[in-house]
């Protein structure tokens, strides 16, 4: 556990789409480093119910129950992982893509982030520093959008990233660093059976990430091992 936090007081987590894949994994290692863990799930407890964690209803695309979420969550908070998110994927053409599903994608991955901060805003940062981690991808990138396709996730997590550069400055002077984060190609029903990274090697190495984030480092975008992304 990091010294950014007072060893005596156990810290407090949030994490968002918490029941499988990559937000399960995060749970499950923040618990074991001795946090006390909010975890949102959609409908399905799934993996959530096996561990200590308190688990809250969470659809990040309805006002209303992010709001009852974070009304629900009694204490400050150290660390909020805005994890859920869904892919796209579906369209091999341009004149193929739905508007309606490209809106989704949009509100699950990009506006759905900003939903939960902005209602978790006054239990973040004060006298200590919170740490708002966003699970951001790669395929964010402009830089690196070499292949195209996946166009609305991409264009979400690209917004994801404007929206997380856009309050960097105005979170800092509330003590809210925030955390750009590539989980890497991840094993989940997402990344798929053939990706190259664990949940648990994905999890153990953006926990290093949370540790060694100060406020400024505000605004960096790099993947779960340290290295820093084009943007
Ligand atoms: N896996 C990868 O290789 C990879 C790579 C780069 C970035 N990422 C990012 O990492 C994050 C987690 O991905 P994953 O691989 O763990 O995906 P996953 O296995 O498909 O899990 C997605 C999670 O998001 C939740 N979710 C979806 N829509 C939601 C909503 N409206 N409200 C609340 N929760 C919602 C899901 O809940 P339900 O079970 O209810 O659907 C599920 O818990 C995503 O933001 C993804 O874009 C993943």
């Amino acid at each position: 556990m990091s010294d950014h936090f007072d060893q005596a007081i156990m810290p407090t987590a949030v994490v968002t789409g918490a029941n499988r894949g990559i937000g399960l994994e995060w749970v499950k290692q923040l618990l074991e480093q001795g946090w006390d863990v909010y975890a949102g799930y959609r409908s399905d407890k799934g993996g959530l119910s096996e561990t200590e964690a308190n688990l809250l209803q969470l659809d990040v695309t309805s006002d209303e129950s992010v709001k009852e979420f974070a009304s629900s969550i009694p204490q400050r908070v150290d660390l909020l992982v805005n994890n859920a998110g869904v892919a796209d994927g579906r369209w091999q053409s341009v004149s193929e893509i739905e508007h309606e599903e490209a809106l989704r994608v949009l509100d699950i991955n990009a506006v759905g982030p900003m939903r939960v901060t902005q209602a978790l805003l006054s239990k973040l940062g004060g006298e200590n520093m919170s740490t708002i981690a966003m699970v951001s991808s790669l395929m964010g990138s402009v830089e690196d959008c070499i292949s195209g396709r996946s166009y609305a996730y991409r264009a979400s997590k690209s917004a994801l990233n404007m929206f997380s550069m856009a309050m960097k400055n105005e979170l800092r002077d509330a003590n809210i660093s925030i955390l750009i984060l590539h989980p890497g190609w991840v094993q989940t029903d997402m990344g798929g059976p053939n990706a190259t990274v664990t949940p648990n090697d994905s999890i153990a190495g953006m926990l290093q990430r949370v540790e060694e984030q100060t406020l400024a480092m505000s605004g960096r975008f790099v993947q779960y091992d340290g290295r820093a992304l084009p943007w």
